[in-house]
């Protein structure tokens, strides 16, 4: 598939290749296998499967595209809240091709192509026979790389800026790790809803290459954590609204200086755990201005939507949508091809790489 992922990345016209202009699929499907937790460059390796059975409702995917998130590489260290049976294989967001379908299979045809609809189903293969409920059809215009990483980032920032506090243009956001794949997405959607970003990162020998490219994006303020502690941040607030939402997605000291940012009564929403470190909150903040703690977490959110698909089926067409419009891009990323896994897994796990590891089957 290198072929339909070169004519794929530049965007523009959204071209997709032809389900004929695939590369036919490999004798035996390869997948990415962990059979027990430890760290992902000890235990997962690349073997041969077996397809399964096809029978009535299942459909034969070839994976084109999965990227390595730091919530794969909790489950495979056996440190995440949702992990898998072993042996499993690993992976949960990506985007396939439908070869073939089962007699009962309704929704899809060959040629389309198809995201998982939830966490768990293991996207670091060549193929694989999957359910049809566990599927969701994309539409046909959506880049390779866009849509890969899709259906967790995108969808946890979009969440985050509908579900919490009512935000209108003017209104601001702060958040912290603004460079990770939610932190772009946060900056893009919000921009598409005419709220102002305050975007926090850590600091870094090219640190000015990375706000010009966080600019570029849509960032309407880029700031390091350490200017967050600083004075000036006042100089800020003559400029832009103190925000209502936080998004805080690193915890520790960078999650007690947004609180202390937040407007009267503002929230903030805790969804990732880098530094590994508790959320403290200032007393003064709880007592005198009231703010709210809140978590969320994409896979709850998703169970949450089982008896009411449309509102999941929205979601994506909304955020298809903003792609199109071109209000919406895929993270920065780095394609790797599956056999190569080493190298992608090694970097995912890097501070500072500011890109997002794509395995390309
Ligand atoms: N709750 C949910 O539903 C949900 C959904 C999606 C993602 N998440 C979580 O959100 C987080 C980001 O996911 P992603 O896919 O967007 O990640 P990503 O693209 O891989 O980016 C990781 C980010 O974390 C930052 N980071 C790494 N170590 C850090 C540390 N010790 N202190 C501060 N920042 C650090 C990186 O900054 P540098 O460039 O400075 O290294 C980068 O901005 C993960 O924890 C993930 O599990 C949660």
């Amino acid at each position: 598939m290198r072929l339909g992922v070169g004519l794929l990345r530049g965007a523009g016209p959204l071209l997709r290749p032809a389900a004929s202009a695939s590369a036919p699929a490999p004798a035996r499907p390869r997948a990415l296998v962990y059979e027990r937790h430890g760290e992902p460059a000890d235990v997962l390796q690349l073997k041969d499967l077996e397809l399964g059975e096809l029978g009535g409702s299942g459909v034969h995917v070839k994976m084109l595209a999965a990227p390595i998130n730091p919530s794969d590489i909790n489950m495979i260290q056996g440190t995440y809240a949702l992990l898998s049976d072993l042996p499993a294989v690993g992976g949960n967001e990506g985007v396939g091709e439908v070869i073939e379908v089962g007699s009962h299979v309704t929704s899809l045809k060959p040629g389309d192509w198809v995201i998982p609809g939830d966490a768990g189903l293991g996207t670091w293969r060549t193929d694989a026979v999957f359910t049809e409920e566990k599927l969701m059809k994309l539409p046909g215009d959506i880049p390779l790389l866009c849509a890969a990483t899709l259906s967790v980032n995108p969808c946890t920032a979009y969440r985050m800026l509908s579900d919490f506090e009512t935000l209108g243009p003017g209104d601001s956001v702060i958040q912290n790790a603004a460079n990770s794949g939610v932190g772009q997405a946060v900056i893009q959607i919000a921009g598409a809803m005419g709220i102002k970003t305050i975007n926090v990162i850590r600091d870094r020998p090219d640190l000015q290459k990375l706000v010009d490219r966080l600019t570029a994006l849509g960032a309407d303020y880029v700031i390091t954590e350490e200017m967050l502690r600083k004075p000036e941040m006042k100089e800020l607030f003559k400029k832009v609204p103190k925000p209502r939402l936080a998004l805080n997605c690193v915890g520790g000291k960078s999650a007690t200086e947004m609180l202390r940012l937040l407007q009267h009564k503002g929230t903030m929403v805790t969804y990732g755990g880098m530094a590994k470190q508790p959320v403290t909150a200032p007393v003064s903040a709880l007592i005198f201005k009231d703010v709210k703690l809140r978590g969320f977490w994409m896979t709850q959110w998703k169970k949450d939507q089982a008896h009411n698909k449309d509102r999941l089926t929205g979601m994506i067409q909304t955020l298809c949508d903003l792609i199109r419009k071109g209000q919406l891009s895929a993270p920065a990323c780095t394609e790797i091809p599956l056999k190569d896994y080493q190298i992608a897994i090694e970097a995912s796990m890097k501070p500072f790489i500011s890109a997002k590891q794509i395995l390309v089957m």
